[in-house]
């Protein structure tokens, strides 16, 4: 049997400028409906408010701009 080695990153969150916050990494995440994916991924987040798929980003902050 090979010896095997696991390397687990942690979660980075991450305020882009003038856009979204960026999570990446091996997390838990849970919407507002309830449903929960787990393990790596990468997920965007809206924080200029003007996403029409929220909480998700979809490029609208480009057109709008983001508050800081
Ligand atoms: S931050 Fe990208 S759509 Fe809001």
């Amino acid at each position: 049997m090979e010896n095997e080695t696991t390397s687990i990153s942690p979660a980075e969150v991450r305020i882009l400028k003038n856009g979204p916050i960026l999570i990446k990494g091996v997390f838990n995440f849970r919407d507002s409906s309830g449903k929960i994916t787990s393990g790596e991924q990468e997920l965007y987040l809206c924080r200029c408010g003007g996403s029409a798929s929220k909480p998700w980003c979809d490029g609208t902050h480009n057109k709008i701009g983001v508050p800081d």
